[in-house]
């Protein structure tokens, strides 16, 4: 069976590009599922960094067709900028190494526009968003209000019609608020040109992917943020607005379930967050430091998107376990390994202690994670330098014995660690 879903086991950066990238040199096609322009997937390569954010991260290979799935939100602009970065370091990017399905919705200035004012007029309470739109373009389209890739086929005065509807309609909030307002046909014009470009690439990708199943084809399904981050199963409302687990990739694509024969959790060796709400295992101080890294490398813990700290903590296998119970994981894989080096005496929490009582899943509310107690198990952690490592005999015992009790705690085999960026730094067991 062909499908292999790649799915973010905690709040997004967890290293699925370079995951993905690996992936797709036996694959045949790799297809995103959900997201936008939120999404930052860095793939380093020969001591180059490619910074993705809505072409799939399979596009370094050659041979491997690149399709953008309905479930996704497409900023049209940004795309063109992004098809345009690629073929200047020389990618061939033609209608047949990029499909872009028709049925995915398109972010539009007013929603970005309504993504700032939006978090702007919560103050303290903010989500913490990319300020990319998403939310108010995923709004739109369960609103059934939304404007769709495939309108990008319809007769151009018509296309432009509904972009300046969108964007008066917008300009009446923004100016409700005391908000600058935007020039709607200078946001249609901007958006005319992408159009242009993109046109050649739209199609119904849930047929295009069903006849290259049935076809014998292996498609990988990248996803984009992570479970924590998911719209019903994340801490609601500090998550994105769209479904990256599982279940998301069916949706986001149109395939059906019989084709799915793997469903590999990623998850980082240690927890880290962007933006707002409950982080469990939070920590300040020197081990938070060494964990985040100073930013002078593209590795760091800064936003790929929007170059924010990103909040660091140990690993939280409360978390990881309700991952793997909302996306059934047959296998996890876990990177950054290298970056607990050194790091002394490790800890993972293996349940949280909420008002004297003991949990093993996150309760709903984010009330009660706020006040969440981790319960910690300290393992030995190792000094080792571990880049170098490529089988799982070369890696420190007690990195061995880090990785095996995650895999006991989540009751899921860790197959895989990376342990540096470059395509080569991963361990297979
Ligand atoms: P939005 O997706 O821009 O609406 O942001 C909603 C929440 O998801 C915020 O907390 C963002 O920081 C977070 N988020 C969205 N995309 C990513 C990502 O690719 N990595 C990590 N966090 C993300």
């Amino acid at each position: 069976m062909p499908i292999t879903i790649l799915i973010g086991a905690q709040w997004g950066d967890e290293g699925k590009g370079r995951v993905v990238d690996w992936l797709a040199s036996s694959a045949d096609i790799v297809a995103r599922y959900a997201g936008g322009d939120n999404a930052g997937h860095t793939v380093a390569l020969n001591g180059s960094v490619y910074k993705l954010h809505q072409v799939p991260s399979g596009v370094l290979h050659s041979d491997v067709v690149s399709v953008m799935g309905n479930g996704m939100v497409v900023n049209p602009v940004n795309l063109v900028r992004e098809i345009e970065s690629l073929r200047d370091i020389g990618m061939d990017i033609t209608p047949e190494r990029l499909v872009i399905s028709s049925r995915a919705h398109i972010i539009t200035p007013a929603h970005i526009a309504l993504d700032r004012a939006r978090e702007s007029a919560l103050g303290d309470a903010k989500i913490g968003t990319t300020l990319r739109g998403i939310g108010p373009a995923y709004l739109d389209k369960t609103g059934r209000a939304g404007i769709r890739t495939g309108d990008m086929l319809l007769d151009v005065e018509e296309y432009a019609e509904r972009l300046i509807a969108a964007v008066d309609a917008a300009n009446e909030t923004l100016r409700r608020q005391g908000l600058d307002t935007l020039d709607p046909q200078y946001a249609a014009e901007s958006y005319l040109d992408a159009a242009a470009v993109l046109r050649p690439f739209i199609r119904d990708t849930s047929v295009y992917l069903h006849a290259a199943l049935t076809a014998g084809k292996q498609v990988v399904c990248e996803g984009a943020q992570g479970t924590l981050l998911d719209i019903d199963h994340g801490s609601y409302p500090f998550v994105t607005s769209s479904s990256p687990t599982a279940g998301g990739a069916l949706t986001g694509l149109g395939v059906g379930p019989l084709f799915v024969e793997n469903v590999l959790g990623v998850a980082k060796a240690f927890s880290t967050r962007v933006g707002g709400g409950p982080m469990p295992t939070e920590l300040d101080g020197e081990i938070a430091t060494r964990l985040r890294g100073s930013g002078a490398n593209f590795w760091d813990e800064f936003g790929t998107t929007t170059g924010r700290p990103r909040r660091c903590g140990w690993l939280d296998v409360v978390m990881l376990r309700y991952a793997v119970s909302v996306n059934g994981f047959s296998e996890m894989m876990l990177t950054k390994m290298d970056i607990l080096s050194g790091l002394g005496d490790l800890k993972l929490a293996v349940a949280y202690e909420i008002d004297g009582v003991r949990h093993d899943y996150p309760p709903v509310t984010n009330e009660l994670l706020q006040r969440a107690q981790p319960i910690y198990e300290s393992l030995p952690g190792w000094q080792e330098d571990i880049s170098g490592c490529r089988t799982f005999s070369q890696l420190p015992a007690a990195a061995r014995d880090y990785i095996d009790r995650v895999a006991q705690l989540c009751a899921v085999p860790v197959n895989s660690v990376s342990v540096g960026p470059e395509r080569d730094q991963l361990v297979l067991r």
